[in-house]
């Protein structure tokens, strides 16, 4: 009695002592989620932050893939002004925490457990010196197929599980007069294609080999210019009248029967949810060709900043907090298409291809065929990735290019981005 009487003196007399009072702050969050399904998915959280009382500031920058969005960071954040969270991911994690710009979350991580509710692979990309300064909000799956199966079975196919399979299949639609794959228009776009059909062709370890300890002979190698000829053939496939098509309207011609195919991320999946349509029944989702046994994995992640004002701190620890929340995890990904961040949540609610998604996801970890997507910068730096985008973007799109000299292109490029 007399203790407690004693320790209530002494808080009331030193406010250290006091539970930390939470006020009201806004956050600005930064990110490139505009397309129709992942407007819908990080709606949410807005309402999260609104409902403890703190004011939600978006900052969207319109561009698949965040390129755009980057651009805009760096310039606000070198004028000292940067906003509360960022999507940024992967290895521009690092960078942006060697710069100095980042906030220590480890209290929003240890109240919230997260180094035993987050798979490893991923709480290993949110640390900077072993510190959490970036909260993960997902696990998408790159190498996916997508398919309309009205239009396969209008044109007599099933889906290609092989690239040979592919290249069979996709000349029959073609035949019978349907568009066999659609494509959106950009440098990551091509990216995304290219490092499916490179792991199909050079497999687990020739792609890490190649992608991620940026082995120069891998990336000149015969194996290497395979992958770039393969690569190019996708374009007798494709139509030629997309100059400014974005990858959700790629998306919504599968959807829409317009194409039979797209080679995509599963953010496609919230796309296809977001127009109604059923998985396995209004379109298909099935490993890329050739690519069954791995799990190419792309990360969404917020960065915090180094932010001043009290309130907006809280609010901002807010934010990293309801990032990882349940609630917001499960309705967050049913409509993003991708997997939950956290292992323990119950996926009874998410459907099929999502299904399949974790289950290749674990049996990938077991066997080691986890491999980054370069696309998505997961695989190596901001300046390796835009080496190797150039590379791919300018050989796709110049008929005449040539795969060998490409293939030696490439792995000059990357030696001098490293
Ligand atoms: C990726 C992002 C995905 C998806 C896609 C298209 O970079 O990681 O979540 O939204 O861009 O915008």
């Amino acid at each position: 009695m007399r203790i407690n009487k004693l320790l209530l003196t002494l808080a009331l007399s030193t406010p250290a002592l006091l539970p930390h009072l939470s006020y009201a702050g806004e956050v600005e969050v930064l990110h490139w989620w505009t397309s129709g399904g992942e407007a819908k998915a990080v709606q949410p959280l807005k309402f999260s932050l609104e409902k403890q009382g703190h004011t939600w500031k978006d900052f969207a920058v319109a561009g698949g893939g965040g390129e755009t969005a980057m651009t805009v960071l760096k310039t606000r954040a070198v004028s000292g002004n940067p906003p509360s969270a960022a999507q940024i991911k992967g290895h521009d994690i690092q960078e942006w925490g060697s710069l100095g710009f980042l906030t220590n979350l480890d209290d929003v991580a240890a109240a919230g457990d997260w180094d035993a509710i987050v798979p490893k692979i991923v709480t290993d990309i949110m640390k900077f010196n072993g510190e959490y300064v970036a909260v993960p909000v997902n696990i998408h799956r790159v190498n996916w197929l997508w398919a309309n199966p009205a239009v396969l079975k209008k044109a007599g196919v099933s889906v290609p599980t092989t690239l040979d399979e592919f290249f069979v299949v996709a000349e029959k639609i073609k035949s019978a007069g349907y568009l066999p794959l659609s494509n959106g228009v950009g440098s990551w776009q091509d990216a995304t294609m290219f490092e499916t059909i490179a792991l199909s062709v050079l497999g687990t370890e020739g792609y890490t080999k190649a992608f991620v300890e940026l082995d120069l002979e891998m990336l000149a190698s015969d194996k290497m210019v395979e992958a770039l000829v393969k690569f190019k053939k996708l374009r007798d496939y494709m139509d030629s009248d997309a100059p400014e098509r974005q990858w959700y309207k790629a998306t919504s011609m599968v959807a829409n029967g317009e194409a039979a195919m797209q080679i995509m991320g599963d953010w496609a999946k919230g796309e296809f949810i977001a127009l109604g349509k059923v998985p396995g029944k209004d379109f298909i989702c099935a490993p890329a060709p050739g690519t069954a046994e791995q799990f190419t994995y792309n990360i969404d992640s917020f960065a915090f900043f180094d932010l001043k004002d009290s309130g907006d701190v809280d609010a901002q620890k807010a934010l990293a907090a309801a990032i990882l929340d349940k609630n917001f995890q499960e309705t967050f990904n049913l409509k993003k298409g991708s997997l939950p961040a956290r292992t323990d949540l119950d996926m009874s609610k998410f459907d099929q291809c999502s299904l399949d998604s974790l289950a290749s996801f674990k049996m990938a970890e077991r066997s080691g065929d986890l491999v980054p997507s370069v696309s998505q910068g997961m695989a190596t730096t901001s300046y390796v990735q835009g080496a190797i985008f150039d590379v791919v973007t300018d050989f796709f799109n110049d008929p005449n290019a040539d795969a060998k000299k490409t293939a030696k292109k490439l792995a000059k490029a990357v030696k001098a981005a490293i």
